[in-house]
């Protein structure tokens, strides 16, 4: 057999033909479906983006009423998921209480047929509408108040925001939240929409193929990110001392979160709508201190990451617009979940047309032709 070249991490190996999105790594740019994830997140909604990366093309006025319609009223979840909600602990992360209700979920709605095109688009349209309102209903119930219930007549960013704080938003601050869901809702073939596509080979249901998906996300080297870097702002706890941060972390080999891409040797195109993003934010909230330790940060990393093509990502900015929104921080990557589904989903649709079991190959490199020791003639 010829010798196999190990990829690991599978960098730059294609592990299949997408028609979802689209990234060029050193000219900044993202397309969902061929359109531009900066005229998206300004002029589209996650709902009519949601449908872009479902079907495939920007849906017709009656389409995005009735995919409107369809998400609106089916936000609810059964009496049973919110009991069971209510039985995990309540200093458990919320992603792992998403993961296990999304797990549950499936068993509340017959989806095992996975040939039934009808099924496959209600499970999508489901899973889209619930997942705010699992996130929301963690929220609160951990928090001993009672789950809000959706509201629709909001849309899907105002609702989210409103089952969390029981207030609507401002324009503004809902123009925002639903910019974020759309910049966050597709990206290729990274790890938690590969771990999706894995799943799903298996002809597994679109519940268990989403749980796979929010498993690997809750992952700092993914998802996780925006939470730690936070944490590393907060560390660093002023313009003047980050360069010296920097650099220490740079000696000491640290990986700086929120910087660095598989793909991207420029700054994300997303950080950078974040960015602009996050000033419409601040315009009504005040901007705080975290926010100018970044800018810092991010000028003092680039003459030193810069050169290997190390830049700011999608989980740099988004922590700061959170945080700015009165968002806790354990709902930052539960947040990525509820718009990432969205692409989860159409990887799953767009793989079933075609699909065939994931089963890589390996390099062995253990022992051979070992002789069983009886336990009786052991140490
Ligand atoms: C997301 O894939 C996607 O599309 C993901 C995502 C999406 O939308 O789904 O874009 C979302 O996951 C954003 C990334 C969030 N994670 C972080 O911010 C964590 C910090 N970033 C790194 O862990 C890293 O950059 C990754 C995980 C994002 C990418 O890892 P790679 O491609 O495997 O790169 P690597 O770890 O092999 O690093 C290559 C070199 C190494 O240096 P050398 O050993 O060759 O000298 O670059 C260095 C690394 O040490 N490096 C960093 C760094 N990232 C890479 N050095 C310091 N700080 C960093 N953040």
């Amino acid at each position: 057999m010829s010798q196999i070249e190990l990829r690991p991490g599978l960098a730059d190996v294609p592990v299949a033909e997408s028609a979802v999105s689209f990234i060029d790594g050193k000219r900044a740019r993202l397309e969902y479906r061929g359109i531009a994830v900066e005229t998206l997140a300004r002029e589209s909604s996650f709902e009519e983006t949601a449908w872009l990366l479902l079907r495939g093309d920007l849906p017709t006025q009656k389409q995005l009423a009735d995919f409107d319609d369809q998400l609106r009223h089916r936000r609810r979840i059964k009496y049973k998921l919110k009991d069971l909600i209510k039985c995990l602990p309540e200093h458990g992360h919320p992603m792992y209480a998403l993961q296990a209700a999304v797990a549950a979920m499936g068993m509340f709605y017959p989806s095992r047929d996975i040939t039934n095109q009808q099924s496959n688009w209600d499970s999508a349209v489901r899973l889209i509408a619930k997942l705010p309102t699992v996130v929301a209903a963690f929220h609160r119930l951990r928090h001993g108040d009672e789950a809000i219930t959706p509201r629709d007549d909001l849309d899907h960013a105002g609702n989210f925001y409103y089952m969390l704080f029981e207030r609507e938003p401002s324009p503004a601050i809902r123009k925002v939240i639903d910019a974020c869901l759309v910049l966050h809702a597709e990206h290729t073939m990274n790890a938690s929409t590969f771990s999706g596509r894995v799943t799903g080979s298996t002809l597994a249901n679109p519940y268990t193929v989403i749980s796979s998906a929010i498993g690997t996300l809750t992952g700092p080297l993914h998802g996780g990110a925006n939470e730690e870097v936070l944490d590393m702002l907060e560390e660093i706890g002023s313009v003047k001392n980050t360069r010296a941060w920097v650099e220490d972390a740079v000696v000491k080999k640290k990986k700086i979160m929120g910087f660095g891409h598989r793909v991207y040797k420029v700054k994300d195109p997303r950080a950078t709508v974040l960015q602009e993003l996050a000033e419409h934010v601040f315009a009504e909230t005040g901007q705080p201190v975290l926010f100018d330790i970044a800018v810092e940060m991010e000028k003092v990393c680039e003459g030193i990451l810069g050169p290997k093509g190390i830049y700011p990502n999608v989980d740099f900015y988004s922590g700061i617009i959170y945080k700015a929104l009165g968002i806790p921080r354990d709902l930052f990557t539960p947040i990525f979940a509820i718009a990432r589904v969205a692409g989860w989903l159409a990887h799953w649709l767009e793989q079933l047309q075609n699909n065939r079991i994931y089963r890589p190959e390996q390099i062995y490199v253990g022992k051979q032709n070992q002789a069983y020791v009886a336990l009786s003639q052991r140490p």
